[in-house]
Order: structure tokens, then C-alpha cells, then sequence
């Protein structure tokens, strides 16, 4: 094989790291986060992790007794990237009051989508969700990451 048929190999290994990274999926945190979480380990270990967003609090405070670095802001915005894409999704035909209270909807809001449920027999998807009568879809479109149906 000539220089020039390996040049583009070559090329396409180094590129893989970076590509893995940008991965991440979009949000306000993913700066903050690729900054604050990524010096001592990589991401693998910390994506697969499916937490609550208690539990994810938790574990930055620890990384932080560790060395990790922020600002309170900061990691307020790390906490709440982490817990929008990297939890257990919250089945909405499954759910219970209290799960969608935990998510921040209101006591009313979150019997609404009991309601609304109960009258479809189920949700089959978001677009169905935001039909919700009773709840702000921005406050469901906010949402939407951690939802499954
Ligand atoms: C200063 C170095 C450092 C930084 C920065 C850092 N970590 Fe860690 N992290 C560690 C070490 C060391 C371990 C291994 C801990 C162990 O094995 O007990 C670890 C382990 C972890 C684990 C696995 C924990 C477990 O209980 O299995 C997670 C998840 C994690 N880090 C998330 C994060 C997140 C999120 C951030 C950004 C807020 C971060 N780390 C930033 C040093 C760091």
C-alpha cells in the first residue's frame, strides 16, 4: 500500500476519539461538563451510568472532594445535564403522581397526565403528551429526555 492510501486511514483513527466526544447530546451543561468531568477520566463510565438527579448531585460533590472544578453555577449546570440525559427514563404510562412531582411538575399538573392517561387507556408519544390539557408543554418539552413512553 502506497503513502497516499494510508494517509486516509491514518486520518480516520484520530479522528474517532473526537468524534466519540461530540456524541454528547446538545444541552446548555455540555461545555461545562466536557471541562469539569473529563480531565481524570473519560466519558464511557459516566454516560453509562443511569442516575436520579439526587444521586448525580451526589456523585459531583464527590468528584469535587476529588479535584473536580466549578463554579456553583457551574455545577448546577453539570448536575442538571447529567440528570436530563443521563437518567432512567420515567415511563409516563407507568408513572405515579409522586414521579412527576420529582420532576418538577405541580401536584395538579402531574393528575392531569394521570387523567389524561387513563381516558387515551395510554400515551403512545410525546406529541400526545403535550395534548395534556392543564400543563404547560414547555414544561413537558423541558422534559422530554428523561420521558419515555
Ligand atoms: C480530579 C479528578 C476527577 C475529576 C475532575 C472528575 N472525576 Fe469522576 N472520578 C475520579 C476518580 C479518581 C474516580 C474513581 C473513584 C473510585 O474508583 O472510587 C472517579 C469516578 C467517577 C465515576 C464512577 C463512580 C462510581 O461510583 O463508580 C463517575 C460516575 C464519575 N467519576 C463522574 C464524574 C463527573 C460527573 C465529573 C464532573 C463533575 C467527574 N467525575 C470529574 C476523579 C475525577
Amino acid at each position: 500500500m502506497s503513502f497516499t492510501h494510508l494517509v486516509p486511514c491514518i486520518v480516520f483513527v484520530f479522528a474517532l476519539p473526537v468524534f466519540a466526544q461530540d456524541e454528547l447530546p446538545p444541552g446548555a451543561g455540555k461545555v461545562v461538563f466536557r471541562r469539569m468531568c473529563t480531565q481524570c477520566h473519560g466519558v464511557e463510565g459516566i454516560v453509562r451510568s443511569k442516575m436520579s438527579k439526587d444521586r448525580w448531585a451526589t456523585v459531583v460533590d464527590d468528584m469535587l472532594s476529588r479535584g473536580a472544578k466549578g463554579t456553583d453555577e457551574e455545577i448546577d449546570q453539570v448536575v442538571e445535564y447529567l440528570a436530563t440525559n443521563f437518567s432512567r427514563k420515567l415511563n409516563v404510562n407507568k408513572a405515579t403522581a409522586s414521579d412527576f412531582t420529582a420532576l418538577g411538575l405541580t401536584e395538579d399538573e402531574a393528575q392531569a397526565i394521570i387523567r389524561f392517561r387513563v381516558e387515551k387507556g395510554s400515551v403512545k408519544s410525546f406529541d400526545e403528551l403535550v395534548q395534556t390539557p392543564g400543563v404547560p408543554a414547555a414544561k413537558l418539552t423541558a422534559l422530554k429526555a428523561r420521558l419515555e413512553f
